[in-house]
């Protein structure tokens, strides 16, 4: 399995372009099974997780070609099982339920396992589907999902203990565009990546009123045609390269292609973290430069417009050597705090507990052989080894290639001292 060494002390400079967004691609990928007409989708990022979502698209019967960002999908002749060996691999391919159960009348699809961020239920997308009059039953780790009399729209309210729920409110929004009648979503999750979703499918025919709100109303049609659509920026990626300049750029980097709406949660937090954030006149480019006294601060995920989850191990990570301390806590997923291990095993002084970590800041991390676990994880501890003394090993890349494109190419163009090779664990 692939490594990368980081040489830390560098600081960094220069520009560089920010990809499509991972977590709007994988749901409008799956929403392409909704037409038998073909679908061009462009900025799609070169990364596992889009790769294991096209492997079940063709492994559903669709026709699948890709080329670069650009992604040409003909879903004419589908099937509704979604095959384990694929779907184990990335909780995501769980948003092909909906558009399966909306076209096919049916879907099976297993139980996506957990992983390391926590406990991953999935009640919300069943009691969605199940409200417009899927039935739902399991057999074998599948799900399997019926519409014996058909859909019928319902109004549905999605909310959870900790909240809306993304992929859920996508699972609903793709099934309720070809049910009958009127669907309403009550406590819709609000995240761009929704909105982009939505976008898509109203230019496929969808009509679609609300999107970006917490109360999303659908007026089912008899069939949806095909499209052209470009993705959204990733603004998770546009956020993980924001602290990287933060924490390892005296002059600033810039970061193009994204959009300044987007980036609220982090350009907040870095601004009063005393770094400066400079957007230019288009809000689509931003220059992050490291402050010349920053000061730790609290953070308290909440589901968009709120800060983002996404982003509270870069931060966190940042915050290992911010003078002060920082409060950490993360509503969405308590148990998201593997990098902290890992930041601490560096020389980091962070306590976690019930779903919080307090950071106070120290001088410099050392360098030390680090265990990459899931995605942002694994990309705190990349920024962490920018600054720290010596050279910080991270192992099992794989973790961050489900949803960095190129993420050594781009720090290799922004000065970094990084090298991928090839690692033994
Ligand atoms: C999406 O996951 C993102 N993934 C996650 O990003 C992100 O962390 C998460 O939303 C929250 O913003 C993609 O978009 C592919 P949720 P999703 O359903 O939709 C609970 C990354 O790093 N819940 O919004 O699966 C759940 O346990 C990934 O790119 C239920 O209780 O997350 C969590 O506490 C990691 N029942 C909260 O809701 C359900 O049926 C939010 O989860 C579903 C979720």
């Amino acid at each position: 399995m692939d490594k990368l060494l980081v040489h830390g002390g560098t600081s960094l400079s220069g520009s560089i372009n920010i990809s499509g967004s991972k977590n709007a691609s994988l749901p409008i990928l799956a929403a392409a099974l909704l037409t038998d007409q073909q679908v061009v989708i462009e900025r799609v990022p070169d990364v596992s997780d889009t790769n294991y979502m096209l492997q079940i698209l063709s492994a559903l019967g669709c026709e699948v070609e890709r080329y670069s960002g650009t992604v040409k999908i003909t879903a004419a002749e589908i099937r509704p099982e979604a095959p384990y060996e694929i779907v184990r691999k990335m909780r995501a391919s769980i948003c092909v339920m909906g558009p399966l159960v909306a076209r096919l009348g049916r879907a099976s699809v297993s139980i996506p396992g957990g992983c390391v961020i926590g406990d991953r239920p999935i009640d919300l997308h069943l009691k969605g589907l199940q409200a417009i009059g899927a039935n739902i039953d399991t057999e074998g780790g599948n799900i399997l999902i019926e519409a014996k009399e058909g859909l019928k729209g319902q109004e549905v309210d999605l909310s959870g203990k900790h909240g809306p729920t993304v992929l859920g409110t996508d699972n609903l929004l793709m099934a309720a565009v070809l049910t009958e009648g009127i669907t309403v979503i009550e406590s819709a999750a609000c995240e761009p990546e929704v909105v982009d979703l939505a976008n898509f499918l109203i230019s496929m025919g969808a009509k679609i009123e609300g999107a970006g709100t917490r109360r999303i109303t659908i007026q089912g049609v008899t069939s949806l045609g095909g499209t052209h659509h470009t993705v959204i920026p990733d603004r998770i990626e546009a956020g993980t390269f924001m602290v990287a300049g933060a924490i390892a750029s005296r002059s600033g980097i810039t970061l193009n292609r994204i959009r300044q709406d987007q980036l609220t949660g982090a350009t907040e937090k870095l601004t009063e973290a005393g770094h400066l954030v400079k957007f230019n006149r288009t809000g689509d480019s931003v220059t992050v430069t490291q402050g010349d006294s920053p000061s730790g601060c609290s953070i308290t995920t909440a589901p968009h417009p709120g800060f983002p989850t996404d982003m509270q191990a870069q931060f966190t990570a940042m915050f290992a050597t911010t003078p002060g301390i920082s409060v950490i806590e993360d509503t969405i997923f308590p148990q998201r705090f593997m990098h902290c291990a890992e930041l601490t095993r560096m020389g980091a002084d962070i306590s976690v507990d019930n779903g919080t970590a307090v950071v106070h800041g120290i001088n410099q991390l050392s360098a030390a052989p680090v265990m990459a676990s899931d995605l942002r994880a694994s990309a705190a501890l990349v920024l962490a080894g920018l600054k720290a003394k010596g050279t910080t090993e991270i192992n099992r890349l794989y973790h961050i290639d489900r949803g960095y494109e190129m993420i050594d190419e781009k720090l290799l163009q922004l000065g970094a001292k990084v090298e991928r090779t090839r690692g033994s664990v």
